[in-house]
């Protein structure tokens, strides 16, 4: 990573090494005037949605789809008296189906709150399974689908402010959240049992709890996710001082 930034460096004589400005059609909101809350949401749903395509210069990826990357794994429970699951491959579409942003940044702590709506998120996944139903022994390798209608994501990032190249940065500083609200999940795994009714009959069924599948994944998962979409947000914060995210400092 380190010898392509260098290489995009020399190649392209920007000063990425000392920052950059915001990507072009990124909005630059004003801290002192009143509708800087409003203005950062609008512009956070306008970059969300230039996702579409990547901003390769500044680290972000395409984010629709957005492709997990190989340590995004979730692992969980035990085949030797249960199940032991793990999904990993994961694949989000829709995370730039934006309808609504509410954004709000707060300069003396540092954290930004955002509530994001989307239309639809379908999360795809690979997925294993392996250990004892009752006592009807399961191993299945497979692939599955989550997809959350209407979901409302809540996220809080926290950041940190330091110096480089004598220039105002910020970081993020870890332990951030991402809680989300669907108005309903449509789970779709692929053949878990051979037998292809009865895994129509648990999808349906854990479609149907959704509620309860929600409230049982936020609780055993807090972070789930959150360490990807920091990374991100970090990858843009590195390249742009502070200076050039927002005006009137
Ligand atoms: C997000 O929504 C909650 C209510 O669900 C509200 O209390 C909070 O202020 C909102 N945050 C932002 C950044 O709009
Ligand atoms: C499950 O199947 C894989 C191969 O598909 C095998 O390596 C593994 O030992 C099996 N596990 C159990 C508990 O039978």
């Amino acid at each position: 990573m380190k010898a392509i930034i260098t290489l995009v460096c020399i190649l392209t004589l920007t000063n990425l090494c000392q920052g950059l400005t915001l990507p072009s059609g990124f909005k630059k909101c004003d801290k002192t005037k009143s509708d800087f809350n409003p203005c950062l949401s609008t512009a956070i749903q306008g970059a969300i949605q230039q996702l579409k395509e990547p901003q390769t210069e500044y680290g972000l990826p395409t984010l629709d789809p957005f492709v997990g990357p190989d340590d995004m794994i979730v692992e969980y429970g035990d085949e030797t008296t249960g199940l032991r699951q793990k999904y990993t491959s994961f694949k989000f579409n829709g995370l730039t189906d934006v309808t609504s942003t509410s954004a709000s940044f707060d300069f003396s702590t540092k954290t930004l709150h955002l509530n994001i709506t989307f239309v639809e998120v379908v999360v795809e996944f690979d997925y294993q399974i392996s250990g004892w139903f009752i006592l009807y022994p399961v191993n299945v390798s497979t692939t599955g689908s989550c997809t959350l209608i209407k979901p409302l994501f809540k996220l809080a990032f926290n950041l940190e402010e330091y110096e480089f190249e004598k220039q105002s940065h910020y970081r993020v500083a870890g332990g951030g959240k991402l809680n989300f609200f669907p108005e309903a999940i449509i789970f779709d795994y692929k053949d878990i049992f051979k037998k292809g009714s009865l895994t129509e009959e648990i999808n349906k069924g854990m479609s149907e709890n959704w509620k309860i599948v929600t409230a049982y994944w936020q609780g055993m998962f807090p972070r789930l996710f959150m360490d990807v979409f920091e990374e991100i947000f970090d990858e843009l914060l590195k390249r742009v001082p502070v200076p050039d995210l927002f005006d009137g400092l």
